[in-house]
């Protein structure tokens, strides 16, 4: 085999071997054609061949703290030298002393943690508790939403990538959330509310164990909740027994400028999943929260969940030195005071280039919904689609060296935490050659 200066092979044949021997994940398998990537540091990741990006994704919203942290490099190498594995039933110091972290940072009385492989997991653990701890089986979710690629996490998911799985698992009841699309407009907490009080009333509130909820939903469409949803959300589960299970899989860890999204509205809820920057996407690791009395509940009865890799030592360990990561260099900070810096140059990009019909943030936390036509803001990709543009679009990207995701009509603006103003302002002007490209050609 041909091999690059390095003594690597070649992008094109990791390539062909990935594509001609492996399954690609939501994609016809034709149509695929991955980013060769050998290397990465910080903000920035590197093919075989040497060619530069931008990560303004952090992969996939998952590499808070950057690429290539040594002291994340150190604390997995050091535990797999001492102890690699530890079976599900034995107990070590980092599942302790990160469950005792974790506890420390979570809102509320959230102490106790229930460690997975990732958040699809925690998600399915999440359920299984929800459902014991009400004796009741019915669970809330929105359909903008997505929860995990297994079978109970798909049927929460509301958006089209539940289709392929259905009919799922039972009891999923899906509801609308406040916002409606670019043309659709954002409903009041007041109205959300109101709707869903109408369905817990319609479906039975005593047959409700949960309902499930990305604090800002994700891939989506970054959907900031309007200040008092959550709260309301809260004083609706309480009132009804109903558990309040924030998902903070994507949200959680410093994206939004707090420790967890959840934090900004000052809200509790019973449970709380994670994943992604726990570890920073490191190694694989996940976790269920649970507030005390729902931990109580398991003191005499058995918990229903088991996985070989529950609180695997590794995982454990690379997601303690994350969260050291996070405060050493006050990450969390960071986020909250370039917040304000990526929605001045959102706005910004929204005056250069008509086809941006949207765009949010929270933290680093942004998308951009791009438009055919300003004023019906007929979107650049139907919904669940795409098209030339927006192929064009991520051609552009790439042919620039910035890597970000592209959903049907949107792209996302969530580098690592770690990033600096010069290398946001980096990021946004290649974004803006690349809709001028875009809109060159509209
Ligand atoms: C909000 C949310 N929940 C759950 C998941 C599933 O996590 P995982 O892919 O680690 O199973 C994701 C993944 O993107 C997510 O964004």
């Amino acid at each position: 085999m041909a091999t690059t200066a390095n003594g690597t092979i070649t992008g094109a044949q990791i390539v062909d071997l990935c594509r001609h021997h492996t399954l690609f994940e939501w994609s016809a398998q034709g149509t695929v054609d991955p980013i060769p990537m050998a290397r990465a540091k910080g903000v920035y990741f590197w093919t075989p061949e040497g060619k530069r990006y931008l990560d303004f994704n952090s992969q996939l919203m998952c590499v808070n703290i950057g690429h290539g942290d040594e002291r994340v490099i150190r604390a997995i190498q050091d535990q797999a030298a001492t102890l690699a594995y530890a079976n599900p039933f034995m107990a070590t110091e980092v599942r302790g002393r990160l469950a005792a972290k974790l506890a420390a940072l979570a809102p509320g009385d959230i102490d106790v943690f229930f460690f997975t492989n990732g958040g699809a997991e925690a998600n399915e653990n999440a359920i299984k508790i929800a459902r014991a701890y009400t004796g009741r089986h019915k669970i809330l979710a929105r359909y903008r939403s997505y929860h995990g690629g297994t079978f109970g996490a798909m049927a929460l998911t509301g958006d089209p990538r539940r289709w392929s799985t259905e009919p799922g698992m039972p009891g999923v009841v899906h509801v609308l959330d406040p916002y409606h699309g670019m043309a659709g407009g954002s409903d009041s907490a007041g109205e959300a509310l109101a709707r869903l009080e109408e369905i817990i009333q319609l479906e039975g509130a005593h047959t409700i164990a949960a309902f499930f909820l990305e604090t800002v939903s994700g891939t989506n469409g970054v959907l900031i909740p309007p200040d008092g949803y959550l709260q309301g959300v809260r004083e609706l589960c309480t009132t009804h027994g109903i558990l309040m299970v924030c998902d903070e899989v994507m949200a959680g860890f410093g994206r939004t400028g707090e420790w967890f999204a959840v934090n900004h509205w000052n809200v509790v809820p019973d449970i709380m999943t994670m994943a992604k920057g726990l570890t920073s996407a490191y190694v694989p690791l996940g976790a269920v929260g649970v507030r005390r009395p729902i931990a109580e509940y398991f003191r005499d009865r058995v918990f229903p969940g088991g996985l070989t890799y529950n609180s695997h030592p590794v995982g454990c360990a690379a997601a303690l030195a994350t969260l050291g990561v996070y405060e050493e260099d006050d990450l969390i900070g960071n986020a909250r005071r370039l917040g304000p810096v990526l929605t001045v140059l959102l706005e910004d990009l929204a005056r250069r280039h008509t086809c941006v019909g949207a765009h949010r943030n929270l933290g680093l936390f942004g998308i951009v919904e791009l438009v055919r036509d300003a004023r019906s803001k007929a979107p650049l990709a139907p919904f669940g689609g795409t098209s030339d543009e927006m192929q064009l679009l991520s051609r552009t990207f790439r042919e620039l060296g910035l890597y970000t995701f592209t959903r049907w009509h949107s792209f996302f603006t969530n580098p690592p935490l770690c990033i600096t103003e010069a290398q946001l302002r980096e990021g946004f002007a290649l974004i803006d050659s690349a809709l001028t490209t875009v809109e060159k050609s509209m």
